[in-house]
C-alpha cells in the first residue's frame, strides 16, 4: 500500500470552530506532523497562564505572533493553532494538551489573521456559525480558506448559500470518515485520521489552491483524501452509514419496547449486540443527520425496504434458494467488493491477506518421494459453476479448486443472484437458476487474474438480457480479449473492450445471436469454450473449427448435464434454445499443477512419487507424452472413469532425462505445462527445442520471455525464439546443473512454482519474487512441496525491498 506522503502545511493560522473530538483530533494530528509545534512549552500550553483572565492571557500571544507574522513556509514557530469552542472549559483542554496555542468563545475574537478556518460544528450548528463567519470574515487573511467536517454536505452547501449569497470559491467542504464512541477534546487523538479516507466535495467554481491547501491539511494528518460531488457523497453516506444507523435505532427501540422486562438485554450476544452497540452513538447528531440528510436517506430506505420485503416474501414461502442466494451474497460481499475496489486479488481480501509481495526462499537439492493429491483442476471447476449455475436442478461439485481463480468465477455468479453454498474442503452445491435465470448484477464482475473466467464468461453473458462489465487484475487487463469479442460480434453481440481489445470487457444485453461457422485462428480452447457458451443462446448452430485439439472439458461436461455437441474431425458444433439439467461432477486434480511434481521427480536422483487422481482427459496430457519422449519413468496407474473425465494415478521415478525437438502436434495438448517443461530440459542432457509456441506470449505473463530471464538468472544457456526457445541442459546425473539466483515472476502462478522446483538441482538457494498468485491455481503449493522433501520458506517482502 502506498503510504501517505505528508507534505508541509504552510498555513500561518489555523482556527478550528468547535473544539470536540473531531477539530481537536485534528489539530493534534497537525501537532504530531509538526505543525506549530516548536513553540517553547508547546506541550505545556496554557500552563503558566491564569485561567481567571479567561482566554486573555492567549490574547498576549496573539500579540506577539499574530498578525506581524509572515507565513512561513515550513513548520515551526511562525504557525498557530487556534480555536472557538461556546464552551470555555473545552479552549481550556485543549491548550492544557498543547492542540492550541489559544482561543476564545466568541468567533470574532480569533478569526483575526486566520488564513484557513475549520468548521468542526455539529451539522444543525453550521447555518448560525456560517452567519457569523460571514460577518467577521473581513478580519481573517485576505485568502482565507474555508473548510468544514460535516457528515451531510448539500444542507451545509445550502448554509453557505445562505450566509454568503453563494458557495464562496474557497469553501471547500469536506468530511473524515472517521469517529470514536468518545467526545469532547480530551478524546483527541493525533492518529484518528491515519489511513482513514477523508471526502472533498469541490464545486466546479471551487479555487484549485483552496483545494490542494484544504488536502494538504489532511494529508498531513495521515488521511487519504478523495474528491466527489456533493450528491455522490450523500447518497454514498446514506447507504453506507445513515441507513446502517437508521436500523440499528429501529430494531433495538423496536425490541425493547416489546419485552419490557428488557430480558433480551440480559440475553444479548452476537448479532443484537452488535446492533446495541450502534444504536448507542450520540441521539443529538444522528437527528441532525437524519434532517439534514433527509431525501438521499429516504432513498436508500426505499430500496432497503424493498430488498426487506423480498426476503419477507422468501422467509414466508419457504423458498431457501431465494433466502441462500441473498445470505451468500451477503456474506461473501466484504471480501468481494474490497478485492474489487483494490484489484487485488479475491483469496487475498477472503483471507484479508496482504497482496503482492509475496517471496520465495528455496534452498537448493532436496528429495522428491511419497504419495500426494494436487488440487482439484482449475478449467473443470471453473466451468462446473457455469454450466451448474444455467442447470436445472441442484449440481453437486466435489474437488472443487479453492483457488482464487475459481472462487471469483463462483462469486461473480453469486452476483447474478446464483445460489452456491460453500466451497467445504472442495465441496460446492449449486442452486441453477436456469438457462435464463441469471439476474443483473449491481456492479462491475471482477475475475480476478483469470483469463478463463473472462473469455467463457464473455459468451455466456453476450446471451443474457441485461448488460454487464468484466473487469480484472493488472496482468488480465494486459490479455487480448479481441479473439473473443470479434467471433461473438459476428454472432450479433455487441461487446465494447478497451484500446487493444483489452479488458474491460462491456457486454450489451438483449441482442439476439445467430450461430456461425468460426475457423479458429489459434487452438484455443477459451476461445471455443466462449462460442459454445454463446452459441446455446443463438438461434441455429455454432459451429467452431480448431486448428488443432484443444481440451474438451465443455464439451464434455455439457453432454453430462444432456445438451448434445456434436464432432466431426476438427469442427464442433451445438444447437442453441436447449436446456441443461443438473448432474454431479467429480473434479479430478489438476494435470497442470501436477506438472509441478512430475517435473521435480523427473529431475531429482532417487525421487519416486505418487500423484493421485490426476485428470488425463486426453487432451491434456501432453506433458505426460513430452516427459516420457525425455526418458522420464511415469506409469499410469489404477486408469478409471469418473464423471466423464479420465483419471489415474501418476506414479514416476527419477531416471536420466534427454533433450528432444518438441513435436508440434503436442504443443497445445501442453500448454500451460512449458515453464515446468523447460526447468526438465535445463536438465537434460543435450538440447531440447520447443516450436510453435507463440501462444505462450498471451498467457499470465509473457511465458517465453519470463522462462528465458528466469534461466539466464540461474545460469542455463539457452535461445529464444518468437514462438519458442531452445534450451542446453546440463545433464549431470549428479550434483547441479545451474547455479542460484533471484528470480522475477511477473506475478505469474506458474514461472514461481517452476523455479521453486529448480532448485532441487540448482548449485544455490533460488529466491523468487510476486509469488502471491500461487493461489490462483495452486492453494497449498508450499505444504506439498515440503511434504515431499523440498526445503521453502515464504517471505513477505517490504514494499520496494
Ligand atoms: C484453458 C485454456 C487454455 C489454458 C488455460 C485454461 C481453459 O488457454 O492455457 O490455462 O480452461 O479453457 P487458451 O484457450 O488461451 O489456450
Amino acid at each position: 500500500m502506498a503510504s501517505t506522503v505528508k507534505r508541509p502545511v504552510s498555513e500561518p493560522r489555523i482556527l478550528i470552530v468547535g473544539l470536540g473530538l473531531i477539530g481537536g483530533s485534528l489539530a493534534a494530528a497537525l501537532r504530531a506532523a509538526g505543525f506549530g509545534a516548536a513553540k517553547e512549552g508547546a506541550a505545556g500550553f496554557g500552563a503558566g497562564k491564569e485561567p481567571s483572565a479567561g482566554f486573555g492571557a492567549a490574547k498576549e500571544g496573539a500579540a506577539g505572533f499574530g498578525a506581524a507574522k509572515e507565513p512561513s513556509a515550513g513548520f515551526g514557530a511562525a504557525q498557530e493553532i487556534v480555536a472557538c469552542d461556546p464552551d470555555p472549559d473545552e479552549i481550556r483542554r485543549g491548550i492544557e494538551m498543547g492542540l492550541i496555542d489559544r482561543g476564545d468563545t466568541r468567533l470574532a475574537e480569533v478569526v483575526e489573521g486566520a488564513s484557513m478556518i475549520v468548521l468542526a460544528v455539529p451539522v444543525l450548528a453550521m447555518r448560525g456559525v456560517m452567519a457569523e463567519l460571514a460577518s467577521h470574515l473581513g478580519s481573517a487573511a485576505p485568502d482565507a480558506v474555508i473548510t468544514d467536517v460535516g457528515s451531510t454536505k448539500a444542507a451545509i452547501r445550502d448554509c453557505a448559500l445562505e450566509a454568503f449569497g453563494r458557495v464562496p470559491p474557497r469553501l471547500v467542504l469536506g468530511h473524515p470518515i472517521a469517529g470514536s464512541e468518545k467526545s469532547g477534546v480530551a478524546a483527541a487523538n493525533p492518529e484518528l485520521y491515519v489511513n482513514h479516507k477523508v471526502i472533498l466535495t469541490p464545486e466546479p467554481d471551487t479555487d484549485p489552491v483552496a483545494l490542494a491547501r484544504v488536502r494538504a491539511i489532511w494529508e498531513a494528518s495521515g488521511a487519504e483524501v478523495l474528491e466527489m460531488a456533493v450528491e455522490r457523497h450523500d447518497q454514498v453516506l446514506a447507504r453506507t452509514s445513515h441507513l446502517p444507523h437508521l436500523l440499528a435505532f429501529s430494531l433495538v427501540d423496536t425490541l425493547a419496547r416489546q419485552d419490557e422486562r428488557l430480558e433480551i438485554f440480559r440475553y444479548a450476544a452476537g448479532g443484537f449486540r452488535d446492533f446495541t452497540r450502534i444504536a448507542g452513538s450520540d441521539p443529538v447528531m444522528w437527528r441532525d443527520i437524519f434532517i439534514a440528510n433527509r431525501e438521499a436517506v429516504l432513498a436508500s430506505l426505499d430500496d432497503f425496504e424493498a430488498g426487506l420485503t423480498r426476503l419477507r416474501r422468501a422467509v414466508e414461502s419457504g423458498d431457501g434458494d431465494a433466502m441462500l442466494a441473498t445470505f451468500d451474497r451477503a456474506s461473501h460481499a466484504r471480501h468481494y467488493f474490497e478485492s474489487l475496489l483494490n484489484k487485488t486479488s479475491y483469496q487475498a481480501e477472503y483471507q484479508m491477506q496482504q497482496q503482492g509481495k509475496l517471496r520465495y526462499r528455496v534452498s537448493p537439492g532436496g528429495s522428491v518421494t511419497g504419495r500426494i493429491r494436487v488440487p482439484g483442476d482449475k478449467s473443470i471447476s471453473h466451468r462446473s459453476i457455469m454450466l451448474g449455475a444455467l442447470a436445472e436442478g441442484v449440481t453437486k461439485v466435489k474437488g472443487f479448486l479453492e483457488g482464487e481463480d475459481s472462487l471469483a468465477t463462483l462469486q461473480a455468479f453469486r452476483e447474478m443472484g446464483v445460489a452456491i453454498e460453500g466451497p467445504h474442503q472442495g465441496r460446492v452445491t449449486i442452486h441453477g437458476v436456469g438457462m435464463h435465470g441469471l439476474k443483473p448484477p449491481s456492479g462491475p464482475l471482477y475475475v480476478g487474474n483469470a483469463g478463463t473466467a473472462m473469455r467463457l464468461f464473455a459468451g455466456l453473458l453476450a446471451g443474457q438480457a441485461f448488460d454487464t462489465e468484466l473487469t480484472g487484475d493488472t496482468s488480465l487487463t494486459k490479455r487480448p480479449m479481441g479473439r473473443v469479442a470479434d467471433p461473438l460480434r459476428l454472432m450479433g453481440a455487441v461487446i465494447d473492450t478497451a484500446e487493444g481489445g483489452r479488458p474491460p470487457l462491456h457486454i450489451h444485453g438483449g441482442k439476439p445471436l445467430k450461430g456461425i461457422t468460426y475457423d479458429m485462428p489459434m487452438a484455443s480452447a477459451q476461445v471455443k469454450s466462449c462460442l459454445l457458451l454463446a452459441g446455446l443462446y443463438a438461434e441455429g448452430e455454432t459451429r467452431v473449427r480448431e486448428p488443432a485439439p484443444t481440451r474438451d472439458h465443455t464439451e464434455r461436461m455439457l453432454q453430462g448435464f444432456g445438451y448434445a455437441v456434436h464432432r466431426d474431425g476438427d469442427t464442433c458444433w451445438l444447437s442453441g434454445g436447449g436446456k441443461l439439467t443438473a448432474a454431479p461432477i467429480d473434479v479430478p486434480s489438476d494435470i497442470s499443477s501436477a506438472t509441478f511434481f512430475l517435473v521435480a521427480a523427473a529431475i531429482t536422483p532417487g525421487a519416486d512419487l505418487v500423484l493421485e487422481h490426476v485428470g488425463i482427459n486426453p487432451t491434456r496430457i501432453g506433458v505426460i507424452n513430452i516427459l516420457q519422449l525425455m526418458g522420464a519413468d511415469l506409469r499410469l496407474e489404477n486408469e478409471r472413469e469418473v464423471g466423464g473425465e479420465p483419471v489415474a494415478d501418476l506414479h514416476i521415478r527419477y531416471a536420466p532425462l534427454k533433450g528432444i525437438d518438441i513435436p508440434v502436434e503436442q504443443v497445445p495438448l501442453a500448454i500451460d505445462e512449458f515453464p515446468a517443461l523447460f526447468i526438465a530440459a535445463a536438465n537434460a542432457r543435450g538440447t531440447t527445442r520447443l516450436r510453435g509456441a507463440e501462444e505462450l506470449r498471451v498467457k499470465e505473463s509473457d511465458r517465453l520471455q519470463a522462462m528465458a530471464d528466469g534461466l539466464a538468472a540461474i545460469g542455463v544457456e539457452h535461445r529464444l525464439y518468437p514462438d519458442g526457445i531452445d534450451i542446453v541442459g546440463g545433464g549431470n546425473a549428479e550434483g547441479p546443473n545451474y547455479g542460484g539466483g533471484r528470480i522475477d515472476s511477473l506475478e505469474d502462478h506458474r514461472i514461481a512454482m517452476s523455479f521453486a522446483i529448480a532448485a532441487l538441482r540448482a548449485g544455490d538457494e533460488i529466491v523468487i519474487d510476486d509469488c502471491a498468485n500461487v493461489a490462483t491455481s495452486f492453494p497449498g503449493f508450499i505444504d506439498l512441496a515440503r511434504r515431499v522433501g523440498m526445503a521453502l520458506e515464504e517471505e513477505r517482502a517490504e514494499e520496494g525491498a
